[in-house]
């Protein structure tokens, strides 16, 4: 939820920390603050709102130094002002502390450090470990008494310390899912970031925390440590890196080049998985043999956001295509609700990011308790990744608007992959079906893009709309959820009141909604449901609502009933849904375009959310 960058070396620390955090943005940013060690001072730079303002602080009251830490902050506890911005740090401000995810404990801890004499000056949870370290150095080395203080925190959190008399070191911690920590192996330099992408403009070589796992790192390197004392071995590996992967391209908006980059993403998703002519897919990475593959009997889908709107989806892709029940869940919810679940009940996470802490304690649970549990996830190295017993990476590239586009069909291509997959290993579609099912996906991709290609008919809509203050999206059966998508995505870039509908269900309540004020999105390309779409509509019309309709191309009955029509080609119905989302997600960011939004970086949102 909170970006946090931190750097040891022989380079001037802040132009590096800033320009690292400028890639850590998309994670939040109510507020910024660095940190270095200069001379034997330990000096803070805070600022309320995003990075250009920490910046022009800087220019008139300039850092200098090798040793570093930064932070951008998406609030948690205590309100978005400058002393509740990190860094933080302790009564004689010689240590200071950034730090993401939530300390649960922290108000009794508060107390006790308060007891102690302790004074706190801001609202946050994060000053409580800077008092606790400050307490532990009384009687212990920086790295025990981290340590130690890192023993008290209960919760989920991911920090970085450094201290004015180790002017050399920072330390590192990661306990449980909140965030990364990655650290970059330089030449003479070392950075620590809470993902990749800051680091890898600089060096390749990374390694990655584990959960209760601290690390001590100086320009030469880093020595890691469990919570419990013990030392670690682990080596920095060699991770791939495109740098115009996390430009822009020429667009206005990473999310728009995202949504354009939906062919080439998907395409890289299934490439190597499939072999046309046999009929065959490929998941070596899932570690399924046949036997594990013919011992599951449920399917048990956990996720959060758009991701689990990719998991309703791949619920009507594999029960179709392999004929195992599937249940998808909110990771939010499963967490608390101590499923029934046997050991036939395989667990299959999706998540972009690999961080979202709904996600991963659902998967930490089933673990313990024996399941299979996979993920399909577009980060390696994330948490989501490091513990599944199998992982279906996604190859979308970074997705860094926080509205997910590109990573949310790279989902459902992997998910329709996943459903071929089981269906053929169990018998229950032959190597002729499997063809036929490959064929569909191998041309969605040309589809793809003939559907970006229609962008000027989203951009007339959104001159049309954009000051409206309601919306609906109606969908029915494996539409449905893209209704759910196309309702979230208006909602968390335009700010405007969406909401996603079962078609069927409009006559339960809704319906009262509908008047002239009110765009009722429908998608209703040709399905087994089509005709049930088409009476939908009727009714919608019959009381002076206006239609906006997903049809297929050359759908003249469509064209007669709705106002507004945005085309798109036919295709496997189980696939439809891949091309049904463009529409929507290009209308979404024309319309907060109009609106003056901050599409990459909308208010109140963060990429990965890895705290609960
Ligand atoms: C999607 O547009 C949202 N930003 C959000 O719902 C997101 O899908 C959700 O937080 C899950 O993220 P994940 O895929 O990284 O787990």
């Amino acid at each position: 939820m909170c970006g946090i960058m931190g750097y040891v070396g022989g380079r001037e620390a802040i132009p590096l920390i800033m320009r690292g955090l400028r890639g850590l943005e998309y994670r939040g940013y109510d507020s910024a603050g660095v940190a270095v060690i200069e001379g034997d001072e330990i000096p803070v730079r805070r600022s309320v709102g995003k990075l250009d303002q920490l910046q022009a602080l800087l220019e008139r009251e300039p850092l200098s130094g090798s040793v570093g830490v930064g932070h951008t902050r998406w609030a948690t506890h205590g309100r978005v002002t400058d002393i509740n911005a990190h860094p933080q740090s302790d009564c004689n401000h010689e240590l200071v502390v950034i730090h993401n995810g939530i300390i649960e404990n922290f108000l009794d801890l508060k107390d006790e450090l308060v007891a102690k004499g302790h004074a706190f000056v801001s609202q946050t949870d994060t000053e409580v470990i800077a008092h606790l370290i400050e307490e532990a150095l009384k009687s212990a080395n920086l790295v025990e008494a981290c340590r130690l203080a890192f023993s008290r925190l209960d919760g989920h959190n991911a920090i970085l310390i450094i201290n004015r008399r180790y002017p050399d070191q920072l330390i590192a911690a990661r306990l449980g899912n909140a965030g990364g920590i990655v650290l970059g192996f330089g030449d003479g330099e070392m950075f620590v970031a809470s993902d990749r992408l800051p680091i890898m403009e600089h060096t390749r070589r990374l390694a990655f925390l584990g959960n209760r796992e601290m690390a001590l790192v100086d320009r030469n390197g880093a020595q890691l440590f469990g919570l419990d004392g013990s030392t670690i071995k682990r080596d920095p590996e060699m991770y791939m890196w495109d740098p115009l992967a996390t430009a822009k391209g020429g667009h206005k908006h990473y999310m728009h080049k995202e949504i354009h980059e939906q062919p080439s993403a998907l395409t890289d998703t299934i490439r190597g998985r499939m072999d046309l002519q046999r009929g065959q897919v490929y998941l070596d990475e899932l570690n399924l043999d046949d036997a594990v593959i013919h011992s599951m009997q449920r399917l048990s889908i956990v996720a959060c956001g758009t991701a689990w709107h990719a998991g309703l989806i791949g619920k009507f892709m594999i029960e179709r295509l392999a004929k195992i029940p599937v249940d998808v869940e909110f990771g939010s919810e499963a967490r608390y609700r101590e499923p029934l679940m046997d050991p036939s009940t395989f667990v299959l996470a999706i998540t972009q990011s690999g961080e979202t802490a709904d996600t991963v304690a659902p998967m930490e649970q089933a673990l313990e308790r024996g399941l299979r549990t996979l993920v399909i996830c577009n980060t390696p190295g994330s948490r989501a990744a490091q513990i599944a017993d199998g992982v279906l990476y996604t190859q979308c590239g970074p997705e860094i608007g926080v509205a997910s586009t590109k990573c949310f069909t790279g989902q459902l291509a992997a998910l329709y992959l996943l459903g071929v997959f089981l269906g053929t290993r169990r018998g229950v579609i032959d190597p002729a079906e499997a063809r036929r099912y490959l064929e569909g996906l191998e041309r969605l991709p040309s589809l793809m893009g003939q559907v970006l290609s229609r962008e000027p008919a989203t951009e007339k809509l959104a001159a049309a709309f954009f000051q409206m203050c309601d919306f609906l999206f109606l969908g029915r059966n494996i539409n449905y959820p893209i209704a759910l998508e196309g309702a979230l995505k208006l909602k968390e870039i335009s700010y405007i009141h969406a909401e996603g509908y079962a078609a069927g269900e409009m006559k339960h309540g809704p319906i009262a909604l509908i008047d002239q004020n009110m765009p009722v999105v429908t998608i209703a390309t040709r399905d087994h449901v089509y005709d049930k779409m088409i009476s939908q509509i009727e009714q919608v019309r019959a009381r002076d609502g206006i239609v906006i309709a997903v049809a297929n191309d050359g759908d003249a009955r469509i064209g007669d009933l709705a106002d507004h029509v945005l085309y798109v080609p036919e295709t496997e119905p189980l696939l439809q849904p891949i091309l049904n989302v463009i529409p929507l997600q290009l209308l979404a960011y024309h319309v907060a375009l109009r609106r003056g939004c901050d599409v990459d970086q909308p208010r109140n949102l963060a990429k990965s959310v890895t705290v609960e």
